[in-house]
């Protein structure tokens, strides 16, 4: 399943790939596109630009969860760093820019390991070799992945504990069955005594969350657009930018925020030949932000075989961190 490639890796020691066919991407979207309520997978918005943008928007002042727990993991470092315990090895899901980690791996004591896993190849690269330059003493071992398929951890010495880190409410983002999968399955790579360390966004005023997800900017707006662009560019589409426009619309009975790219008038869409209608003010549902009580999410980690160890929040209770461990 993963394989060693050639590349001028500098201070890493290894590199898995998992490889993404084309046409899984071709199939998924035209698919998606297919349903009365059309659909996109949000894993496709993180190209390059997506990666970008999205780094953009964590540093939004309305975009309060990446500042509030970046605040909790520094004010409870120490502590993290003692629970968890020495010669540990890190294992991130969605790995992204692999900022928050350096906070948790400043802390730990003499840590084994860090594995980060994301599916933006190019991202990832960068971001674990500027992390390998930064912690000489610290093997980096990049994972090429959609970690939310079930993989295979690479093998790491002297290990004495594997942890998951999961920040940014990344959780939120799937539905509840999609939760307990990922938590489940991350439960059996990670193995019988470990732990995972998750961030998880908390239910809250309205205004707040909305305004979140709708920046004064247009940051959101822009890193939302760009899955049709990524669209265009891979599967050679005619979406026309210019013709959808951004929308975050909070649901409460289903607790989440979500994301929608609307049709300013009716338009087709080719794909491959192969024509999309939409009608004016028809909208692409592209992702969802769940948000959780604490009792709630423990709930939740409960049914996917963890262990409320510990949890975290800020003053305001705007986020929470929760340390699990395998039941
Ligand atoms: N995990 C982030 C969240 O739900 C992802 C995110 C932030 C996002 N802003 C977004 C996803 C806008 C899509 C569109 O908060």
């Amino acid at each position: 399943m993963s394989s060693t490639v050639e590349l001028d890796l500098g201070p890493l020691h290894d590199y898995f790939e998992f490889e993404h066919a084309d046409e899984d991407f071709r199939a998924a979207v035209v698919a998606g596109l297919s349903q009365p309520q059309k659909r996109l997978s949000s894993k496709y918005f993180y190209d390059e630009r997506g990666s970008k943008l999205f780094d953009q928007i964590t540093e939004l002042p309305e975009y309060y969860p990446t500042r509030t727990e970046t605040a909790l993991l520094r004010a409870h470092a120490a502590e993290f760093a003692e629970l968890i315990g020495p010669h540990a090895s890190l294992v991130e899901f969605g790995s992204g820019s692999s900022t928050k980690v350096r906070i948790l791996l400043d802390a730990l004591d003499a840590p084994s390991a860090y594995v980060p896993i994301d599916i933006s190849r190019e991202h990832l690269i960068e971001s674990a070799k500027g992390l390998a330059d930064a912690y000489p003493d610290l093997m980096v071992v990049p994972v090429a992945a959609d970690y939310t398929q079930p993989l295979e951890l690479p093998d790491i010495p002297n290990e004495v504990v594997r942890i998951g880190f999961f920040p940014g409410s990344t959780i939120g983002n799937f539905t509840y069955s999609e939760a307990v999968d990922f938590l489940r399955t991350a439960a059996t790579e990670l193995g019988a005594d470990n732990g995972l360390l998750i961030g998880v966004d908390l239910k809250k005023d309205t205004d707040i969350l909305r305004a979140a997800y709708n920046d004064a900017a247009g940051v959101t707006a822009a890193f939302n657009l760009n899955i049709l662009r990524h669209i265009n560019r891979e599967l050679g589409a005619d979406f026309d930018l210019d013709g959808f426009t951004h929308d975050a619309r909070w649901q409460d009975d289903k607790g989440r925020i979500e994301m929608h790219l609307v049709s300013e008038g009716k338009q087709t869409v080719t794909i491959d030949g192969q024509a999309f209608e939409f009608a004016d003010g028809e909208s692409i549902h592209t992702e969802d932000s769940h948000k959780y009580t604490v009792e709630g999410f423990h709930a939740l980690a409960a049914e996917a075989g963890w262990r409320a160890f510990r949890h975290w929040t800020d003053p305001d209770e705007l986020f929470s961190i929760h340390y699990l461990r395998v039941a």
